[in-house]
């Protein structure tokens, strides 16, 4: 069983030539069609179609082992894939470095210098990627680390690594962000910080893509949602009309019983 209403909203959300940007249609920030991944005899990405608009804020969510890093690494185009297509900020796949420098990316552990300071690492990639001090600055205010900027980072919490990787992410002020799993190791205050910062980076036009076992937190945040299981799409579409398909159960509830129906 798949339940995807999202194809009409998909194709509702997909400009049609010649309409203008804003109107009711809106473009896709991430698009895939038969996305197919395989580690040896493991189908870890089965055939995914998913759609995401621009502009939303889209939970990523799934069991262990649904294929949520797997699908992330696809559209960051760190494997390939084995079959299907996806087209990012409007350029395939294949065109990496036609979306790549609009994207940031955050996926699970991210690396760092651990005898420098998080001002030292991020200095080291604005560098690289020919970013401003300033935006450096701007970056630490963001994930609210300026007052340890200056700490080695083989000091730092595990949160406060978390709070790094999306500072990483953020430095090319990214028209889409790619996060998995950002609010890992987060404390309750940081969880609410990354909630406002997410609100106020879709405020300015962007798009999120986060995968989150934070059911409850990604309700709050989220308007759009793709969940996965077994490396398929179960949805697409809208939180809200995922919640109104049965008024009265919780975000938690709802993703239990469609994994239930698929598990039958
Ligand atoms: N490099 C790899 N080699 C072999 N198998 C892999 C590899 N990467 C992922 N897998 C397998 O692919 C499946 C999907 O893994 P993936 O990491 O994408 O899941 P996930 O949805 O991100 O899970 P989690 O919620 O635990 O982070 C798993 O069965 C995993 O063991
Ligand atoms: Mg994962």
């Amino acid at each position: 069983m798949s339940l995807c209403p999202d194809r009409l909203q998909a194709s509702q959300a997909t400009p049609a030539p010649g309409s203008t940007p804003g109107s009711a249609s809106r473009a896709l920030a991430i698009e895939t069609l038969g996305l197919r991944k395989h580690f040896g005899k493991l189908t870890a990405v089965d055939g995914l179609t998913i759609s995401v608009p621009a502009g939303t804020v889209a939970g990523f969510i799934g069991p262990n082992g649904a294929g949520k890093t797997t699908t992330i690494r696809l559209l960051l185009g760190l494997i390939r894939p084995d079959a299907g297509s996806a087209t990012i900020l409007g350029q395939p796949l294949t065109n990496a470095l036609g979306y790549l420098p609009r994207v940031g990316a955050l996926i699970e552990a991210p690396a760092f210098y651990p005898s420098l300071s998080a001002r030292t690492n991020l200095d080291v990639l604005a560098r690289l990627g020919g970013y401003s001090s300033s935006r450096v600055r701007e970056v630490l205010d963001l994930v609210e680390l300026s007052d340890r900027a200056r700490d080695r980072v083989g000091s730092y919490s595990l949160g406060m690594k978390q709070r790094l990787g999306v500072a990483m992410a953020l430095l090319p002020d990214p028209d889409l962000l790619i996060l998995d799993e950002p609010a890992n190791g987060l404390d309750p205050l940081g969880i609410i910080a990354t909630r406002d910062l997410l609100r106020r980076l879709r405020e300015q036009g962007k798009t999120i893509f986060l995968s989150s076992h934070l059911l409850g937190e990604l309700e709050q945040v989220a308007d759009w949602l793709v969940m996965l299981h077994q490396g398929k799409a179960l949805y697409n579409g809208p939180v809200r009309a995922f919640l109104d398909q049965h008024p009265g159960a919780s975000f938690e509830e709802r993703f239990l019983s469609l994994l239930k129906g698929e598990q039958q």
